[in-house]
Formats: C-alpha cells, structure tokens, sequence
C-alpha cells in the first residue's frame, strides 16, 4: 500500500487498480481511514509514545493504519492489524521501524474499546477523546474557526458529519426507467443510491442511462429552474463546467447550455452534444446574452472532505484566500455575460462561509435572491448555492 507524507493529491488517482480485487477495498479503506482520522489517531499515537517527535515518518504512516484497524474496523481481530501491518514493513524494507510499529500498536489496543457509537470515537472510551474538536473530528483548526464565526459554535453530530461517505449516487436522464439492482440502497425522484457502486457503473451509467452525480449538486439545478425561473430553451453559460456533471443536467432540463473551463484536457470529459470553450472564466469574453450564468467554483471542497479526505490537509489559510480571491474575480467576471434580466448563480461544494456567503454577498451591484447551504449526511455531499440578480 502506498505509504504517503504531507503530500495531498487525490486520493482516487492513486493506483488501487494494480492490486487484486479482493484487497482494493481494503486498501482503499486503510488510506482513506489513515488521512480522514489522522489528527485523532496522531494524537492518540503521541499519547503512546514518551518522546513522540522523534517516531520516524515511516512508523507513524503504518500507526496510523494500525490505529484505522482497531478504531475503525469491526472486523479485523487486533492481531492480524498488527502482524499485518508489521509484515507489510518488513516488506517495505522498513525492517528496522518493525519494532516501534508492534510496541505502539500493542499501546494502541489497550485503548480499543467495546463499540459504543461510530467511527473511531465510539471504540474509544470517552475519557479518552480529545478535548480539542478539531483534533477530535480531524478537522483544519482554521475551517472550525470560520464556521464558528459564521454560524456559532457547532454541535458534534455536524462535524462528525463532514467525514460521512454517501453511497454512490445517480441520476437517471431523462426518458429512461429508475435502475434496478440488487444493491440499490434507495430511490428518490431520479436519484439512486448504490450499495455497490461496480453494479451502477457497469450497468446503466455504462450504458448512457444514468451518470453519477451526487444529490447535493442535483440541487443547483433545481435552483435554476426554480429561483432563476429558467423556461425550457434559456441560454446557460457554464462557466467552470468541467468534467459537465451539471452541463449535462441543466441540458437534460430542457436548457441551451454553453460550457467553458480553463482546462482542456477536463474540458474533454464534457459530452461532446454541448458546445465547449477553452478560456479563463476570469477574462470571460462571452457577449452579455445568458439568460443564467453559473459559476461553479474550484474551492476547498469542505462539504465533500468524506469523499476527498486528503481536501482537510489543504485547507490553510494561503489555500482558502487564494480560493476566495479567484472565486470573486470569476463571479465578477461572469456578472458580465449576464443579459439585462438574467441570472446569476454561484456554486461551491464547500461548507465555509468565507468562500460561499462571503464571495456572493459581496458582489457590487448584485443582490442574492434565493441561496441554500447543504450540509452533507449520510445521503450526499455538502455545498451552497446562491441566485444572485441585478440591484
Ligand atoms: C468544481 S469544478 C466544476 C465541476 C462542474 N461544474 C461539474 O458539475 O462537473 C471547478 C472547475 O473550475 C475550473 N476552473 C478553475 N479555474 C478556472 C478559471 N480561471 N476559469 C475557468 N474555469 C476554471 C476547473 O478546471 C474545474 O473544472
């Protein structure tokens, strides 16, 4: 298993394929636990540790996936954790760290508990939790801050929220029937949930009748048809549309949709039906003829970290200022291409008020007709939407 430090690129562009079927889940279990949890496990780790600064990178890599076994994996017995992990450095050519890893780990079993609640919190009795939140729920000291500025301090069942994993999600398009399946979860309207996300993407998104989407961004549509009020045939500028998931909803919806993105190469993941433009959404030279213009905004992806773990290891205050800098400037930007009586919207999948109500809050000359902060849960991601119109 690939062994990772400080670095934060996509945890699904790692490269689970070259393993055996029966061990990709696993394995993507154990990376996903090691980055979701890390702040709690590294503190638990310390805590078994007289001098813990001096644990070698290596060691605490490997405790950390000891620690997702025996918090958060009702499965694996706490021996074959150990031994496994041990034998997995022994075949790291980590032989020396082999030691540090089985004395730690032992130290980490005394502190399993019977399971009394979810995720590694409920193996661990709660004299053991920590009492920082952040650390608690893994989460960037930072992104607690702004929420807390913004909404007050949050209940526990919410941040435990943030790291919740939806089942697969999909949208059935138009004209064809819900999906059967013997591991679908649950139907609502075109929305399907997957206990087995092959049988989804093997079947009926293989075969163009549904695309994976998740709930949450099923909204924004709704927020163009319904707060925008777009009629059938409205002309829709995408602005940062890549890889189309929208797009292609807006146009199942009956719109004219344009697609642009600074990415070419995502640009090409667009169903080829939809004309796409190469360009910097900043510098937007599109005439002011959309009935809606939608920005939906690269950010820190704070409403999605259960399916981006590694997005918690960026959110620092350099990445989200960056963030929030060009959010604005694409929002100002696509203000332009907005007809006399059009619409905008603004789009993240991020919970943080500094980058969803303070981008279209701010907007000079602008006023927020309608907006919606989802929160994620058990059933979809979070993220927020804004309608802005002229003042
Ligand atoms: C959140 S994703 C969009 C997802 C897309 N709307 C969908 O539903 O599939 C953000 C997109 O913004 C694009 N982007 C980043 N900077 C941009 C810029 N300056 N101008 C235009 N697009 C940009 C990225 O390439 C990325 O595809």
């Amino acid at each position: 298993m690939a062994l990772v430090e400080g670095r934060c690129e996509r945890l699904d562009a790692w490269p689970f394929a070259a393993l055996a079927p029966r061990d990709r889940a696993l394995a993507r279990e154990l990376a996903w636990g090691a980055i979701a949890h890390q702040r709690l496990y590294d503190w638990l780790i310390d805590r078994c540790l007289p001098r813990p600064e001096t644990v070698p990178v290596l060691a605490r890599q490997a405790l950390r996936i000891v620690a997702h076994q025996l918090f958060a994996l009702d499965r694996i017995p706490v021996h074959a954790a150990l031994s496994s992990t041990v034998a997995a450095m022994r075949n790291a050519e980590a032989r020396g760290l082999c030691g540090i890893v089985n004395a730690v780990g032992r130290r980490l079993a005394q502190l399993r508990q019977p399971r009394h609640g979810d995720g590694p919190l409920g193996r661990l009795a709660c004299t053991d939790w920590p009492a920082d939140l952040a650390i608690r729920y893994s989460l960037p000291e930072l992104l607690l801050r702004d929420l807390e500025t913004w909404h007050g301090p949050l209940p526990e069942d919410r941040l435990a929220a943030l790291a919740y994993r939806p089942p697969l999600c999909t949208r059935t398009r138009p004209g064809h029937p819900s999906p059967v399946g013997r591991s679908v979860l649950r139907r609502e309207g075109p929305w399907t949930w997957w206990g087995e996300p092959e049988e989804a993407l093997q079947g009926p998104v293989s075969e163009g009748r549904c695309v994976v989407q998740d709930r949450c961004q099923g909204r924004i549509v709704d927020a163009v048809l319904r707060v925008a009020k777009a009629r059938p045939g409205a002309l829709v500028l995408d602005l940062c549309a890549a890889p189309g998931g929208k797009a292609l909803a807006l146009q199942d919806a009956g719109l004219r949709v344009v697609a642009a993105d600074l990415s070419w190469a995502r640009l090409q993941r667009v169903p080829s039906d939809i004309p796409r433009a190469v360009c910097d959404g900043r510098q937007a030279a599109f005439a002011a003829a959309f009935d809606v213009v939608l920005v939906d905004a690269p950010c820190t992806n704070s409403g999605v970290f259960g399916r981006r773990p590694e997005a918690r290891l960026r959110y620092t205050g350099a990445q989200r200022d960056a963030l929030v800098a060009l959010q604005r400037a694409l929002l100002a930007s696509a203000a332009a291409c907005v007809a006399a009586d059009g619409c905008l919207i603004y789009a993240t999948c991020s919970v943080s008020p500094c980058e969803n109500q303070g981008v279209a809050h701010t907007l000079a000359g602008w006023r927020v007709l309608g907006e919606c902060l989802t929160w994620p849960d058990r059933w979809q991601g979070g993220g927020y939407w804004a309608v802005l119109v002229r003042c």
